[in-house]
């Protein structure tokens, strides 16, 4: 048996606006992991696929553009290897369509998985490639900064190139096998500035579940026609979560707990206004920073999933219990290291 795992993932400021080419901050959830493992099947059997969580089970045959499947077969041209005879396991905590990566920590621990039952290991920039293009299948034009943050497990400073078409068109499945099919997912991935970032003191995260499902895509696709239709008054917004990302990164790398929890509020008067929070979110919100907290913003994609609220150690029971009374549905706890 092989078994590997990817860490759930934080956006702690500067979502949507990465799509436009402004910075964000990401952050590796490293308690929180989705896990795959492999078995040996038949002689035969090819890979089938089994998610017990969500109660899933298919085969690569049966199910072959299935975004898991198609990522299986695009590993095994990149090993040169025919795709094997295997049981695939998936399970997950990371809530689905929640804002907390999970298709993209679902897709590393396989691409992981996979390359290790092969007898590889992949460097985080090939596992983060081929995490990208099986999420631009599902998403359209993600920006890549989950499946960074997720398969280089460190706090990140991301900021892609804006999109082009190209970026916009599906990819194929049916491209001939190539050895240098991982160069070629590399390509396909945006250029894109990735940065560790310094973090000068611990902080204490409370991650508020609103308990609503919301798809990346949906509000991503509203986000880009209300762009389309107003781009000035879009390109305005955006410019102003960028500059406060910038300002956070200052904020982190002095150990400025207060000034940061700042400009999370900040970033969520922002996303509000850009039309990506919901009442659910903004109740969370409210009511994490009437509780205490140094601040607090939606995480994600909105319109439901999670939000994040920044506290001291002496406020975080009270904070945590006054979220629960809110209404969410789980509230997690992580505390990021100094980097
Ligand atoms: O909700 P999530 O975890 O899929 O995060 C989406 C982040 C966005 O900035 C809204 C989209 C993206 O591709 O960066």
């Amino acid at each position: 048996m092989t078994e590997a795992s990817a860490p759930a993932k934080l956006i702690l400021c500067g979502e949507h606006a990465v799509v436009y080419g402004r910075p964000a901050i990401a952050l590796p959830l490293g308690g929180i992991r989705a896990r795959v493992t492999i078995d040996l099947a038949p002689a035969g059997s090819g890979i089938t696929f089994d998610a017990p969580d969500m109660d899933r089970r298919w085969s690569l045959a049966a199910a072959p553009d299935e975004p898991l499947s198609a990522l299986a077969v695009r590993v095994c041209r990149e090993l040169g290897v025919a795709p094997p005879d295997v049981r695939v396991t998936i399970s997950s905590p990371i809530p689905i369509a929640g804002g907390m990566g999970s298709g993209a920590a679902v897709a590393t621990a396989l691409v992981r998985a996979l390359a290790a039952h092969l007898g590889y290991e992949l460097a985080p920039e090939t596992v983060s490639a081929l995490v990208y293009e099986s999420e631009r299948r599902l998403h359209g034009t993600p920006s890549g900064i989950d499946n960074t943050v997720i398969a280089f497990e460190r706090p990140i400073w991301f900021v892609r190139q804006p999109p082009t078409d190209s970026d916009r068109r599906p990819g194929t499945e049916n491209e001939a096998p190539r050895r240098t099919d991982t160069q070629h997912a590399i390509r396909r991935m945006p250029q894109a500035t990735i940065e560790p970032i310094a973090i000068a003191t611990p902080l204490t995260l409370l991650i508020g579940d609103t308990g609503v499902r919301s798809a990346t895509r949906l509000p991503v696709g509203a986000v880009r026609q209300r762009w389309q239709a107003d781009p000035a008054r879009y390109e305005a917004l955006f410019d102003q979560i960028g500059v406060l990302v910038w300002r956070a990164r200052a904020a982190l790398a002095q150990g400025e707990v207060v000034q940061l929890g700042a400009l999370l509020d900040q970033n969520h008067a922002l996303l509000q206004q850009i039309g990506v929070s919901s009442p659910e979110l903004d109740r969370l919100v409210e009511a994490a920073r009437a509780a205490g907290a140094l601040g607090a913003k939606l995480s994600g994609a909105g319109w439901g999933g999670v939000m994040v609220a920044l506290v001291a150690p002496q406020t975080r029971e009270h904070v945590r219990a006054t979220l629960a009374a809110a209404g969410a549905t789980q509230v997690l706890e992580t505390t990021i290291d100094p980097s």
